[in-house]
């Protein structure tokens, strides 16, 4: 069963993804609407609290809540008292004693979400932390894809670029993995983590060979400025070999999908042409994600009022 927390994909039963998927597809008519605004978490405070920068999670999540009618506080941190030394988990302990009703984390350092969470009354959600896991992604990928293909399970997924530093990689891996999908990694030896077939993924190093026949291709983000030199001998020549053009996809399915959580670089992990036209679907997957944040702050943010309702019945007396 999902928890009270959403730190990773790791920790979800194939249940818990489904009911999250079917929740973000009902939520998806909201966004169609006119008037984008239901009161289902009306009274509801959600807290985003980004300590790494972000344009797609962060924006999303505060979509995602104020389309459900609850009120959304963006911390900065750099406006913060973390300013005058105070720390992390105080910073939360604080906002905590505020009574949010879910509070949303991302952080360069794998763990932090966790950490909070093990401090905090509201539920949190992780938006991302260091190489570890960044789950509400996968669940946009996830639902991305069964909209395209109407279904997840029997797909071929093929995660290419550096894997041993991706979080949406290790998420997209289990989360792929657990709706049934054959999951492949392509990536130059460097980026591809150790042990990473205890995970259920086919590794190639060959691009051509990792893409023959699959239904979806998934770029991942190469931070050039970090990598190169050290994991790649230049970008251009990671471009040459795992950027994804017309000419490569050839090899894939006739109606294959491409993927990108972005920001994209274009002309290195894609083509510019591939960048802003099909098959590549990178804005659907950035409106996707409303949805599944309005489905998961939904279904945890909701927990916390069902618990008390629980409560007030069973107390019956005296109100
Ligand atoms: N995909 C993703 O996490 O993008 P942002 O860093 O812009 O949130």
């Amino acid at each position: 069963m999902i928890g009270t927390d959403l730190l990773g994909i790791e920790d979800l039963e194939r249940a818990d993804i489904e009911r999250i998927l079917d929740t973000a597809e009902h939520m998806r008519e909201v966004g169609r609407r006119v008037v984008k605004k239901v009161p289902t978490l009306r009274g509801r405070t959600i807290v985003n609290l980004f300590f790494e920068s972000s344009t797609r999670t962060r924006a999303s999540f505060e979509i995602a809540g104020k389309r459900l009618s609850a009120d959304v506080i963006n911390f900065s941190p750099s406006s913060s008292s973390l300013k005058k030394s105070e720390s992390i988990l105080d910073t939360a302990r604080t906002l905590d004693a505020m009574d949010p009703d879910a509070v949303v984390v991302r952080h360069s350092v794998a763990g932090v979400p966790k950490q909070i969470a093990d401090v905090l009354a509201a539920p949190v959600i992780n938006a991302g932390d260091g190489a570890h896991e960044h789950p509400t992604q996968a669940l946009l990928d996830l639902l991305t894809v069964k909209l395209e293909k109407g279904r997840i399970d029997g797909l071929t997924v093929t995660i290419v670029g550096d894997i041993l530093h991706s979080r949406v990689a290790r998420s997209n891996i289990y989360a792929f993995g657990k709706m049934g999908a054959e999951v492949r990694i392509a990536a130059p030896p460097p980026m591809i983590p150790a042990a990473v077939e205890t995970l259920g993924v086919k590794v190639f190093t060959s691009l051509r060979e990792a893409i023959e026949g699959v239904d979806v291709v998934m770029a991942l983000r190469i931070q050039s400025e970090r990598l190169a030199g050290c994991y790649l001998p230049s970008v251009r020549e990671y471009s040459s070999t795992f950027g994804i053009d017309r000419e490569k996809l050839k090899y894939a399915k006739e109606d294959v999908i491409v993927m990108h959580p972005g920001p994209v670089n274009r002309g290195v992990e894609l083509s510019h042409d591939l960048t802003d036209h099909r098959p590549s679907v990178i804005l659907d997957q950035v409106r996707n994600g409303v949805a599944i944040r309005m489905a998961v702050l939904y279904l945890l943010s909701g927990r916390r009022q069902e618990d008390a309702q629980r409560i007030d019945l069973g107390s019956g007396e005296g109100r």
